[in-house]
């Protein structure tokens, strides 16, 4: 081997352990700013912006994987996630009220769910609170932007380039088909796709977890009655 090769790799390695240990140390920053439960992780991608500076108004479950933008506004509930939980790049969660993820949900690419209109209806109101935020950065509270909390319940899964409302609760087991935009709550265990959003069909994929949910319904009531 040349001299100038050796050199070259020994440059490679060097350069590869200085970005890896850059990765880590933002990496480190990052769960600074957030909760975040054992084998859950946050990718190089992923982002986290508290505008509270409270790590608990963000708070990750156990083996939940983020690669998009969790952010939440300087006031409000923040971002719950579930355990075993995921959410691809490039979505984006934006909380100025409440969101709350729930366990086995899956959010894939593109997906933005906001629980605010982040600005006001009233035009004049809406030019002067821009113009002020511009100057003294963003309001510590909401004046009158309206937000409502979003509840996303376990087993969801979210397609690709899908919009979600204020207000909106998605119900258990419920598919959000692709490219949609979700402006009413969405029962539990149904397909539902397009702008705005409609139910397309029953999601039958329920399966073993309908039946152990049902079975546990049965158990807790007959417990109920024997020792009521
Ligand atoms: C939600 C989804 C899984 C449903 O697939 P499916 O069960 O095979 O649905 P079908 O193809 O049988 O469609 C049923 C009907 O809904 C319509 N439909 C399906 N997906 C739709 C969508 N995203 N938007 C609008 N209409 C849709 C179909 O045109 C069809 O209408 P028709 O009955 O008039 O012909 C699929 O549409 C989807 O979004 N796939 C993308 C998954 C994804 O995001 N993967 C990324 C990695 S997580």
């Amino acid at each position: 081997m040349s001299l100038s090769s050796k050199m070259s790799d020994i440059l490679y390695l060097l350069f590869s352990k200085i970005i890896n240990l850059y990765y880590r140390l933002e990496n480190n920053s990052k769960s600074k700013l957030c909760i975040i439960g054992s084998k859950s992780k946050l990718y190089q991608e992923a982002k986290v912006i508290n505008l509270q500076n409270n790590p608990s108004k963000i708070v990750i479950g156990n083996n939940s994987h983020i690669r998009g933008t969790l952010l939440i506004y300087p006031y409000g509930d923040g971002i719950s996630i579930g355990d075993n939980s995921f959410v691809g790049e490039g979505s984006i969660i934006r909380a100025a009220n409440k969101i709350e993820i729930g366990n086995d949900v899956l959010i894939a690419h593109n997906v933005t769910i906001i629980d605010t209109d982040s600005h006001e209806l009233d035009a004049g109101e809406r030019a002067e609170s821009f113009k002020k935020m511009l100057k003294e950065g963003h309001p510590k509270q909401p004046g009158n932007v309206e937000s409502k909390p979003i509840f996303i319940k376990d087993n969801v899964w979210i397609s690709y380039n899908v919009g979600i409302l204020k207000g909106v609760t998605i119900g258990e087991g419920a598919i959000v088909g692709a490219g949609s935009m979700v402006t009413k709550d969405v029962p539990a265990w149904t397909v539902v796709a397009g702008n705005p959003a409609h139910i397309l069909k029953s999601n039958s994929g329920g399966g073993i977890i309908l039946i152990t949910n049902r079975l546990g319904v049965y158990r807790d009531a007959w417990y109920n009655k024997k020792f009521a």
